[in-house]
C-alpha cells in the first residue's frame, strides 16, 4: 500500500487531501497539533489513517513516523499548514515578520527537510507543497504572507532542483482563494466581501493529480489555480 504523509491535515485543504489520498486507497499519516485532533474525528473510523501529534517538534514528528512507516520513506508528503495574516508595508512589524515566517517558512522546512532526506535516500517521493498564488504575484496589503510562500515557493524550487535526479519531485499547488477558515476569517475576505472562491476538494483534486503525474522536467512546477479551473 502506498504511503502518504500530510503536514497541517486538520486544516480546510489538509483535511481535503487526508479524504482524496484516503479515497486514492493510501495509508495516510496525518500531522496534527494535540489541540486539533477532533477536527479529524470523521476520519476516525478510517483504518488507512494514522494521527501523529506534531507539538514535541519536527525532529520528534519525523521520527515518529519513521517508526510507524517502519523506517521506510513515504511515497508522498503534502504540506498544508500556512496563516494569513494581511497589513500593509508601512504598518508591518519585523516582530510580525519574523513571526509568519517561523510558521509559513520555517515550521514548514523543519517538518520537510527529515523526510526530503529520507526520500532522497529510498531514491523516490513526491511532495506537494501547499503554496499560494500570493507567493508568485505580489498582491496590495501582503507583505507578511506574500514574502513567507515565495521564500517557501523558492526553497521547494530549488529542492525540487537538487533531488530531482535522485527520484524526487517537488512541486507547488498554488491557488487563488480558498473556502477554507483561513480565507474566512482573515481582513481581506472581511474587507472585499463575497468572491468566487476555490472549494478545499478541488484543490485536494489538484494536488492528486499532481502526484499522479509529476511535472516534465521542462515544465513549471508551481501550479497556480483560480476559481473556475
Ligand atoms: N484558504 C485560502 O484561501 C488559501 C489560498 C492559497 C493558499 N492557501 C494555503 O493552503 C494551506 C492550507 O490553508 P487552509 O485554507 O486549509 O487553512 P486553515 O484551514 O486555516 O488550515 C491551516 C493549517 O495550518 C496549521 N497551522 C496554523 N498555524 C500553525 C502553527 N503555528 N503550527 C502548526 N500548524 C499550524 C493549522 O493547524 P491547526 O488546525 O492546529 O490550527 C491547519 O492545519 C496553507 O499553506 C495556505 O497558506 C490557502
Amino acid at each position: 500500500m502506498k504511503t502518504a504523509v500530510i503536514n497541517g491535515a486538520t486544516g480546510g485543504i489538509g483535511q481535503a487531501v487526508v479524504k482524496a489520498l484516503l479515497d486514492a486507497g493510501y495509508l495516510v499519516v496525518a500531522l496534527s497539533r494535540r489541540k486539533s485532533f477532533n477536527k479529524l474525528k470523521d476520519f476516525l473510523t478510517s483504518k488507512n489513517l494514522q494521527i501523529i501529534v506534531t507539538d514535541e517538534g519536527p525532529d520528534l514528528t519525523f521520527r515518529m513516523v519513521k517508526n510507524f512507516l517502519q523506517d521506510k520513506a513515504p511515497d508522498v508528503y503534502v504540506d498544508a499548514v500556512g496563516v494569513f495574516p494581511t497589513k500593509l508595508i508601512t504598518e508591518i512589524s519585523l516582530e510580525e515578520l519574523r513571526k509568519v515566517f517561523e510558521i509559513n517558512f520555517f515550521l514548514q522546512v523543519a517538518t520537510l527537510q527529515p523526510f526530503l532526506k529520507q526520500m532522497a535516500n529510498a531514491g523516490h517521493g513526491r511532495v506537494i507543497i501547499l503554496g499560494s498564488q500570493a507567493g508568485e504575484i505580489p498582491l496590495k496589503e501582503d507583505g507578511l504572507y506574500g514574502p513567507s510562500k515565495a521564500a517557501l515557493h523558492m526553497f521547494c524550487k530549488i529542492a525540487n532542483l537538487e533531488l530531482e535526479n535522485q527520484g524526487v519531485r517537488v512541486s507547488i499547488l498554488a491557488p487563488g482563494g480558498v473556502d477554507t477558515e483561513m480565507w474566512r476569517k482573515s481582513e481581506l475576505a472581511k474587507k472585499i466581501g463575497e468572491i468566487p472562491l476555490l472549494s478545499p476538494a478541488r484543490v485536494a483534486e489538484e494536488a492528486i493529480k499532481m502526484i499522479d503525474n509529476p511535472p516534465g522536467k521542462e515544465e513549471n512546477f508551481v501550479r497556480v489555480i483560480q476559481p473556475g479551473d
